[in-house]
């Protein structure tokens, strides 16, 4: 990665950052609490702070820019619910120029001297940190009702819905020994092997064949579920599954209701039945279903629940990485479905361009060898594999980049649509505790026989 590269990623990332903070009016900024987002200007604080302590202080052992913000900028320092209080925290002004003065320490020390790859692969990390929390500014805007993020430009054109059955039904993976994950030590750990903890290191499976899904579930597909009274059934829902379908809550915030609305899930959280028709709210606006988008925002036990209903199952996360990348042991690696060259607008949803609101069928390019579209983009898809450490797992530079999550969460894969381009590939694992649905989540199904 030469230094021009890496300084458009630093200032892309600073100008996203910033959009998404200075397109707020002022009585926006306090959003409404909610214990899957964080307010913004928080968040913005947080991810400087992030190159003060992985970059700065590491390298060179620079002073903080006002010690007596650290602990408060540091996720594990200060509870979720105190990052709601403005009397702690400078204003947005105050904010933007903290933003602003550790990105161009950033830009400076990128540009003043040439990077050994210990250097370069901090200053990628901490990058990719704040593309993390872009995503997490943007399923901010979906879950308070925002409006819609200055990066949504839905002016894809689709191409049409296919004639032909062979983008439809099932791809068939052959039996055999695949290669997961990225290498544990590699000559290129700051380049091209760049990898978090959690993908690494890289090991041989064998499975058995199997069928999967081409295309993720669509909107049509689970409407057919909903209007079935899938939500009524308990037959079809696992032990946690039913657990949290009894499970009330105040969902005022994602209806976009003012009053406490307290109910037991009956459909996908950002649903609604208005005159006999099912509508969905998208950022601030409810428009009718999206019948051929994938479904987004579901959780584990409603992917689950739906496969029970349909006669399917969720693929392993090696299912998945083997249907998207099918790197075989001997072969050339595959960051991606369609090789090694990071995604394009014309391959993947991805950057909250288009919010997952093309059909299932869309991005041929991105296809994967195997014949499966958007395996990366448009939804994070959900697998039935538990959050685990790779045999071989080692601490990386950022100790809870994983350990926190490791046993209780599920895996899902692919990058969504609110997923950076440079962070997201194939081999990239993302846990989120079952009952999400707040974050950009779908599924795709495996036949139950094998292949
Ligand atoms: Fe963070």
């Amino acid at each position: 990665m030469d230094r021009t590269t890496l300084l458009a990623e630093l200032e892309t990332a600073r100008r996203r950052t910033r959009a998404l903070i200075t397109s707020l009016p002022e009585d926006k900024l306090d959003v409404p609490y909610h214990p899957g987002v964080n307010p913004p200007l928080w968040e913005m604080g947080h991810a400087a702070f992030f190159y003060e302590v992985f970059v700065f202080s590491l390298l060179d052992g620079t002073p903080s820019y006002d010690p007596a913000m650290d602990e408060l900028w540091d996720s594990f320092h200060i509870d979720h619910t105190d990052r709601w209080r403005r009397d702690l925290f400078p204003g947005r002004e105050e904010t933007l120029a903290y933003f602003d003065t550790i990105y161009d320490r950033v830009a400076s020390g990128i540009e003043s001297k040439t990077l050994t790859d210990a250097e370069l692969y901090l200053y990628r990390y901490s990058i990719f940190h704040q593309n993390m929390h872009i995503e997490s500014i943007i399923w901010c805007r979906q879950t308070v009702g925002y409006p819609a993020v200055p990066d949504f430009q839905p002016a894809r054109i689709a191409p049409g819905a296919p004639g032909n059955e062979q983008y439809k039904g099932d791809a068939v993976i052959p039996a055999g020994r695949w290669l997961i994950g990225m290498p544990g030590e590699s000559g290129a750990f700051a380049h091209d092997d760049f990898a978090f903890d959690n993908e690494k290191p890289r090991f041989e499976i064998e499975l058995p064949a199997f069928a999967m899904s081409k295309l993720p579930v669509s909107n049509r597909e689970f409407m057919a579920f909903v209007d079935e009274g899938g939500y009524e059934r308990p037959e079809l829902w696992s032990f946690g599954g039913r657990k949290w379908l009894r499970t009330e809550t105040d969902i005022a915030l994602a209806q976009g209701v003012s009053e406490p609305l307290i109910q037991a899930p009956k459909q996908p959280v950002y649903w609604r039945k208005q005159d006999g028709q099912w509508q969905q709210r998208l950022f601030d606006q409810w428009q009718p279903v999206n019948l051929d988008a994938p479904v987004v925002h579901v959780n584990y036990w409603e992917a689950e629940a739906w496969c029970n209903w349909a006669g399917r199952r969720l693929p392993s996360e090696y299912e998945w990485e083997a249907a998207a990348l099918g790197n075989r042991p001997g072969e050339p690696f595959r960051r991606f479905p369609w090789g090694n060259e990071p995604a394009s607008p014309e391959q993947a949803d991805l950057g909250a361009r288009n919010m997952a609101q093309n059909p299932v069928w869309d991005y041929p390019a991105g296809e994967s060898r195997s014949g499966c579209r958007q395996m990366v983009g448009s939804i994070w898809e959900w697998t039935s594999s538990q959050f685990f450490p790779y045999d071989g797992f080692r601490i990386d530079v950022y100790p809870f980049m994983s350990t926190l999550q490791f046993g209780d969460h599920k895996v899902t894969r692919g990058g969504g649509c609110a997923t950076s381009p440079n962070l997201i590939r194939g081999t990239y694992r993302q846990a989120y505790l079952a009952q999400r649905n707040d974050v950009f989540t779908g599924f795709r199904t495996c036949a139950l026989t094998n292949a």
